[in-house]
């Protein structure tokens, strides 16, 4: 059976991507929200805003996992240097500590967001971003490079994208690097959304496309992605939004 790391595993996306994983995997779910063991799931308790934390996860699981799926984020109401350590430091720690010891058919996927896209930041200044390696890194990134609420989660998710396509281009040969965009789906975090952008804008991506999308929607991609069958996908970012950024494409055009 494959070991799949699933962060982010109480809630939510990263709760039914365990659902759906569990049968035929082994999934070692990760939270900073401590989880009850269960069939086909070890729960390992981490505060990925704590970069000692994530390393000892390295250590512990470095050649031990087939797959990872970086579920966990947190919304423009957390503080600036909150949102970019877990959206972005501890990814890049997390994975980029794995990655040299997960096999050549492994597959990673980060769960960026249709937000990515709404960041004005050039790309320099997220190369800039992905260069930091440590929280002192985030905070003098954000001194010379101000980001707060909204703005700060749109960036982290703009970089999270760039990365996992600079790393799977590095890794062609290899283990497969992919991320996903949802846009709106029900989840615990939709509220701080819904604080953090505003009702209006979360509420006209439901009216265009009809709803908002479902966790275990995004979950079966992400499954699929991590999966072998997935194997010529490398390097995409998947939007899953229900058709809104085929509706922009279709008006741009
Ligand atoms: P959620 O709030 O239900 O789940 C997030 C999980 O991440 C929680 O279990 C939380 O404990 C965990 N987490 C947060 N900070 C952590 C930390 N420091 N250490 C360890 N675990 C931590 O939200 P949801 O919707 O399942 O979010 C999953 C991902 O999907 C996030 O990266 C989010 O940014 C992204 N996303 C969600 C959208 C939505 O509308 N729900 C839209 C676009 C992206």
């Amino acid at each position: 059976r494959r070991r799949v790391l699933v962060t982010g595993a109480a809630s939510g996306i990263g709760a039914a991507l365990v659902t759906q994983l569990r049968d035929d995997c082994e999934v070692l779910a990760l939270d900073r929200t401590p989880l009850d063991p269960a069939p086909g799931v070890e729960p390992l308790h981490c505060d990925l805003a704590e970069p000692a934390q994530v390393a000892a996860v390295v250590g512990e699981l470095r050649g031990r996992v087939d797959a990872v799926a970086h579920v966990a984020g947190v919304p423009g109401t957390a503080p600036a240097p909150t949102v970019l350590a877990v959206n972005v430091l501890a990814p890049l720690q997390l994975i980029g500590g794995l990655l040299p010891e997960l096999p050549s058919d492994g597959s990673v996927v980060t769960v960026a967001s249709i937000a990515a896209h709404r960041s004005a930041a050039p790309v320099e200044v997220v190369d800039e971003l992905l260069a930091c390696t440590d929280p002192a890194g985030i905070a003098a990134w954000l001194g010379r490079h101000p980001h707060t609420g909204p703005e700060a989660y749109d960036v982290s998710k703009k970089a999270l994208v760039r990365w996992t396509l600079l790393t799977a281009v590095r890794h062609l040969a290899g283990v497969r690097l992919n991320s996903v965009s949802p846009g709106p789906v029900e989840t615990p975090i939709l509220a701080d959304f819904r604080a953090s952008m505003g009702e209006a804008d979360i509420e006209r991506a439901a009216g265009a496309v009809g709803r908002h999308g479902h966790p275990e929607e995004v979950a079966a991609a992400v499954a699929f992605l991590l999966d072998p069958r997935a194997s010529w996908i490398r390097g995409l970012d998947l939007p899953l939004d229900g058709g809104l950024t085929a509706l922009r494409a279709a008006a741009a055009a």
